[in-house]
């Protein structure tokens, strides 16, 4: 089977650097070798509520920030998800092949419903269905993701492969998650146990790709830390979150090894390593911020970008989606 990419982003808030890192930036560099489709997951969004106004002007925004970021629309699809029906159609057929059990297990439900489990929505709780299905729709080989999408992938391939052993089929390929770089799981500015996020109250807990400079420099100096310098080995570096995420962040950034970065800073003071993880961060996402800021202005621009990019993704899941439908028993019209 032929590789392909597939890979989503919610349109919810601000895109983070937890994003760009865990997965943008790798998509920018897949795109050139691989048939990629990048996906501004709409339906996702709306399994919490979202205001509708937002809900449109943030797919805007999140497609601006994958443009600024480098997606070339010329070497790859991009598209909002509700734009292509077949994702719809192929997660309720997913939802009679996945089991209640391992729906159960999923820890982003848990983390997301919290103790409001029985006021959350039926999506919330079917929402990795879906996911399987935004994959699979286009046979997607591979999925580059940050590390809290692992055990979704899982799941993923737990309904292809129920899929095809239910049907007797080799339809659908197992797909493979791509996990990559130094940056798989950057956590929150304020709390080194938590994950960077958008829902996350705290704007400091997290740097975003429209912040300026100066609110990068502030996010970075206030980020916690302990009171000793940067330890010389990694076994020490692990022992201490927060400045294992910063030091994380500042090898993704300059394209490093963790030991790389390390060696670099080992016995350093926060002050001068902050400084510099500062004149880094600036210099990488600055013109990314800016050119996100120019883009979402030209709404007409990114709204054509989507329409032609869910029109090539029709294309390509129409024909699969129907296939699948035909395997199960669904009478031809
Ligand atoms: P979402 O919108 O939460 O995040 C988009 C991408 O960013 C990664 N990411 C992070 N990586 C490192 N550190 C972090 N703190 C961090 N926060 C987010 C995510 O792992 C993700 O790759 N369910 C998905 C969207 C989705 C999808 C798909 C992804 C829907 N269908 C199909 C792949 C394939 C989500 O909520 O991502």
């Amino acid at each position: 089977m032929k590789n392909r990419i597939f890979s989503g982003v919610q349109p919810t808030g601000n895109l983070h650097l937890g994003n760009y890192l865990g997965a943008i930036r790798n998509w920018v560099r897949l795109q050139k070798d691989f048939d990629c489709i990048f996906c501004m997951v709409d339906m996702h969004a709306i399994t919490v509520w979202q205001d509708p106004k937002e809900l449109t002007s943030n797919t805007r925004m999140v497609t601006a920030g994958l443009l600024a970021a480098g997606i070339d629309p010329r070497n790859c699809i991009v598209f909002n998800q509700s734009q292509v029906f077949a994702h719809a159609q192929l997660a309720w057929i997913f939802n009679c092949v996945a089991r209640l059990g391992w729906l159960n297990r999923m820890t982003q439900f848990k983390e997301k419903a919290g103790k409001q489990r029985e006021n959350a929505s039926v999506g919330l709780y079917a929402y990795p269905n879906l996911m399987a299905a935004d994959i699979l729709a286009y046979k997607a080989t591979h999925v580059p993701v940050g590390e809290d999408q692992k055990q979704h992938l899982e799941l993923t391939r737990d309904i292809a492969q129920k899929f095809n052993n239910d049907f007797g089929v080799e339809f659908f390929p197992l797909p493979e998650p791509q996990i990559l770089g130094e940056a798989t799981r950057v956590m929150s500015l304020r709390d080194g146990s938590k994950k960077m996020s958008k829902s996350e109250p705290s704007d400091y807990s997290r740097i975003n790709l429209t912040d300026g400079p100066d609110l990068i420099a502030d996010k970075i100096r206030k980020a916690r830390t302990d009171p000793h310098p940067l330890p010389d080995s990694i076994a020490e570096l692990e022992k201490r979150p927060e400045a294992d995420n910063l030091l994380g962040i500042y090898a993704a950034l300059a394209d490093m090894g963790r030991e790389q970065a390390l060696a670099r800073f080992a016995g350093a003071q926060f002050s001068d390593f902050k400084a510099q993880l500062t004149d880094l961060a600036v210099a990488s996402l600055g013109p990314i911020g800016e050119e996100m800021q120019r883009l979402v202005r030209d709404t007409s621009h990114v709204d054509k970008v989507l329409r032609e990019g869910a029109e090539r993704a029709n294309a390509l899941a129409e024909p699969i989606v129907r296939q699948a439908m035909e395997i199960v028993g669904f009478l031809k019209a």
